[in-house]
């Protein structure tokens, strides 16, 4: 986007109807920018123990057996991230790619390691469209034609290299042997399966792998993946040189290409992990670090932020609060579209939209009691959601923390496995503006800066974040397509309100994002007075019968010096631990 834009939508914003017929709050009023007052609180000190929440026990139970071993936050990060690639497939793997956010506490340094996948050189909008024009969803989202270049298995030589004690060998050790011995198939697996089923029936390698004998397989069976192993063997004796050059590479290509893909050796050997600055913001004596571009989600949860450090949440009413959040949430969302891609190709102002001035005209458009319409605000971006992506967060007794989401993006991603390799390839061309303004399978809209051009990364709307303050640290994150940002918002807010991380991830949740102009909510987010105020107030609140997203968080209280972990208690093969 073009900052006069965003200029134009701050007045926009102030001057529309509907937005200032009432004097902003008192709040708001008297705290017009979100300026931190003192300084910001550092990461300081020793936990003493480790702690690691992720989507699957066997995951969390690799972390510790290498940080037994000597291992860091960072090569657990590791050892979680392969063995959920392994039992996990329907979420992320070494087909797909991710964001791990890292802190490391010997330097108190903050990293975000982009390992995003990224558009083969070939790429070209007309590839995706139909014979009118229109996007072809079954090339968007099936079959190699939809698969980026992956970058977990970068993502993991890199951590080894620069981060890890252990060798990368080691590190993913326990997913070579769950990939190798098998793992008992649990619900959440075989009914991805299912879901994808016609079109894994497709292509005979991941026909062969998912639906052994043409059945999906049975809960509580053991399911194995040799393939796998070996290719996870040989990224642990060759690093990634193993997977993107040689021999392993040209197969990869050539299977692609003979179902219909446009990957290339070169592709391959040209994918880098980028080592990026997260955003950092400040708010009301917390620091947040969390995902810079090709992520969304930083730029949305500082603009959310910014809007709401101009209130004083604790002294509100709780529908109060959720009227102020929301409307932080629509406006947000309305900017997240249209103004974020690849910063290595896109110019964008990310200065104004993360600054607390900018947040201030934002502000000055809520009305203290009266949901604004979407369609006043100018700009425009729909729906989403989705549970095909996974979240960990570690710390380790050191006080490293890791913060990672990693994704194949759609369940079982492109449901395209090249033969022996024992991996579904991800659909994240997908996330692309494939045809700009048509939407993607999230109702997703974009324009000229997510395009799918040659070597750039798609927008991502993943979150891995954490939370410092003077005596409380948090590591936070979680799948559900556009909802990762709102989630990891109420999450923060809680952990902020003082609830612990086994709680944090429980809480029901809600979501806004503009466009529906509606407010979703999980069963008993609200209670029937508090829906009604917010319906009073203009609120559209559609309060459904499913819940949404697979948050770990894993936490340590200074001041006690007591550490805790919280898996989302939605999912039951999800696991958290102290040691
Ligand atoms: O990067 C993104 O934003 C999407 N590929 C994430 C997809 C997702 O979270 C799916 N559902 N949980």
């Amino acid at each position: 986007m073009r900052s006069s834009s965003i200029l134009t939508v701050v007045v926009l914003c102030a001057a529309f109807a509907g937005c200032t017929h009432e004097a902003p709050t008192r709040e708001a009023q008297s705290q017009p920018a979100a300026a931190p007052t003192k300084a910001p609180p550092t990461l300081a000190g020793r936990p003493g123990k480790a702690a690691i929440a992720s989507a699957h026990a066997l995951a969390t139970e690799a972390g510790f057996e290498v940080i037994a071993k000597g291992g860091n936050a960072f090569d657990a990060a590791i050892a979680v991230g392969s063995v959920l690639s392994v039992v996990e497939p329907q979420s992320s793997g070494i087909g797909g790619g991710g964001f791990f956010l890292l802190h490391r506490a010997a330097d108190g340094r903050d990293v975000f390691l982009d390992a995003r996948e990224t558009a083969p050189a070939a790429s070209r909008s007309e590839l995706w469209a139909d014979a009118d024009g229109k996007l072809d969803r079954d090339k968007s989202i099936n079959g190699p034609i939809s698969s980026g270049i992956p970058g977990e298995p970068a993502a993991y030589d890199w951590l080894a290299k620069h981060y890890g004690k252990l060798p990368l060998a080691e590190s993913l050790a326990p997913a070579i042997r769950i990939a190798r011995e098998g793992f008992p198939v649990y619900s959440r697996f075989n009914r991805s399966i299912g879901m994808r089923r016609p079109v894994l029936e497709r292509w005979p390698a991941g026909k062969a792998l998912f639906l052994p004998g043409g059945e999906i397989p049975a809960e509580g069976s053991l399911w194995s993946n040799p393939d796998l192993a070996s290719t996870l063997e040989r990224i642990a004796e060759h690093g990634a040189t193993g997977f993107y050059r040689g021999e392993f590479a040209g197969r990869l290509v050539d299977a692609v290409a003979a179902a219909g893909g446009i990957w290339t050796r070169e592709d391959l050997a040209a994918y880098v992990v980028k080592e990026r600055e997260p955003i950092t913001l400040d708010y009301r004596g917390w620091r947040i670090v969390t995902a810079p571009p090709p992520s969304s989600g930083g730029i949305a949860l500082a603009e959310m932020f910014n809007i709401l450090s101009g209130y004083d949440l604790a002294q509100r009413s709780r529908v109060e609060r959720v009227h102020l959040t929301i409307e932080a949430m629509r406006r947000a969302y309305r900017d997240r579209a249209e103004y974020l891609g690849d910063p290595d190709y896109v110019k964008m102002p990310v200065a104004e939209l993360t600054s607390p001035l900018y947040a201030a005209g934002l502000r000055a458009s809520i009305h203290p009691s009266k949901a604004t319409s979407s369609d006043a605000l100018p700009g425009y971006m729909p729906p989403t959601e989705g549970e095909h992506t996974t979240h960990y967060s570690i710390m380790d007794a050191d006080g490293n923390l890791a913060a990672v989401t990693k994704t194949v993006n759609l369940t079982l991603g492109s449901a395209f496995v090249v033969e022996g390799t024992g991996f579904v390839l991800n659909n994240e061309m997908d996330d692309f503006a494939l045809l700009p303004g048509q939407p993607n399978a999230f109702g997703l809209v974009g324009g000229e800066a997510n395009a799918p051009k040659s070597g750039r990364r798609p927008l991502s709307s993943m979150t891995p974040s954490f939370v410092i303050g003077e005596d409380r640290v948090g590591v936070i994150g979680t799948p559900g397509g556009s909802r990762i940002i709102t989630m990891v918002l109420e999450g923060i807010l809680a952990y902020l309100d003082g609830d612990e991380p086994k709680d944090v991830v429980a809480r029901p949740r809600y979501h806004h994002q503009y466009l529906p102009d509606v407010v979703s909510a999980e069963p008993r987010a609200f209670t029937r007075d508090e829906t009604k105020a917010l319906t009073d107030m203009g609120h559209v609140v559609n309060e459904g019968e499913r819940t949404w997203g697979l948050m770990n968080m894993v936490g340590w209280n200074r001041r006690t010096n007591t550490v805790g972990a919280g898996s989302d208690p939605r999912e039951e093969s999800s696991r958290a631990d102290v040691r």
